[in-house]
């Protein structure tokens, strides 16, 4: 599949941008991963939304109903629109010498493609999770491609065989790396709420609303650590996650948590996600 750069379609191997570009060398970029569904694009507006709040919190001046055009064109191209897929939107403040403070004028550098994902049949597959404290930055909130610290706290459980890792600060579940964290204890659901903590997940959101929907008690309060014991259930929700059961999670060597299946507020939370996203 070809990538769309600053606008045009090419070869991925064709595409070039200099190594000014800020997002290149000081990860002074955004990015986006919007999901489709059977050739559907997904909660298009919220991920626009969200970069908007990105940009504004990082004093980058773009018009993003600009890009529009390409995610629709990405996703038209796509030669993965028949399965399940996703777009990848990057955007960066571009080129411009290399200075700490933001240059007054430089031309942004978009990047835009789609990628296959696994998204069916979400609710059949389950992970395993490692508890790792949280060292990134204070702006979880902003969604910026400077990801080393995320990457860094997922390799640590890839590299143990497990599929996401779960972050902690002063004694509070955060989210996973690329993912938010709900925990399920005497029929209430908890997640962190919005703040520089956590990114503001779209899904998030989604099934925030879908608690409610159900009648179900939700509660935008974090999870302690201490209250790991008699947990009844644990999911984790993302574009590229949806909404998945987690059966383990391993903490300093030990198991802290199990549940071989998905419990009855996950099952009902993943088929009201099927319904809202199929
Ligand atoms: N990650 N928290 C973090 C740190 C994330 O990177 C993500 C998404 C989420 C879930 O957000 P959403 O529901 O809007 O996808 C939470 C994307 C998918 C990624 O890095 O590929």
């Amino acid at each position: 599949n070809e990538v769309c750069l600053n606008g045009e379609w090419m070869k991925p191997e064709e595409a070039q941008i200099s190594v000014f570009d800020r997002g290149f060398m000081l990860g002074d970029a955004l990015y986006e991963v919007i999901p489709f569904y059977d050739g559907k694009v997904f909660a298009l507006e919220e991920h626009l939304d969200r970069l908007k709040y990105s940009l504004s919190q990082i004093r980058f001046d773009f018009e993003v109903k600009k890009l529009v055009p390409f995610i629709l064109q990405a996703v038209e191209r796509s030669s993965y629109a028949e399965e399940d897929a996703a777009v990848y939107l990057q955007l960066s403040r571009g080129t411009a010498p290399r200075t700490h403070f933001f240059p007054q004028s430089s031309e942004p550098n978009f990047l835009v493609y789609s990628f296959p994902v696994k998204l069916k049949d979400f609710e059949q597959r389950s992970w395993r999770l490692l508890l790792a404290e949280d060292i990134r930055w204070h702006r979880c909130d902003i969604k910026t491609t400077s990801y080393l610290a995320n990457t860094m706290l997922n390799d640590e459980s890839h590299r143990l065989g497990l599929d996401e890792t779960l972050l902690f600060r002063d004694g509070k579940i955060t989210e996973g790396s690329h993912s938010t964290a709900f925990f399920v204890k005497d029929n209430v659901i908890y997640t962190h709420p919005e703040g520089p903590e956590i990114l503001s997940g779209i899904t998030r959101k989604i099934v925030i609303d879908l608690c409610r929907e159900l009648s179900l008690d939700i509660r935008e309060e974090s999870y302690r650590l201490e209250d790991f014991e008699n947990l009844d259930e644990v999911f984790l929700t993302g574009t590229t996650t949806q909404v998945m059961m987690i059966t383990d999670i391993f903490f300093e060597g030990s198991k802290i948590f199990s549940r071989p299946e998905a419990g009855p507020v996950t099952q009902k939370l993943q088929k009201a996600f099927k319904e809202k996203t199929r």
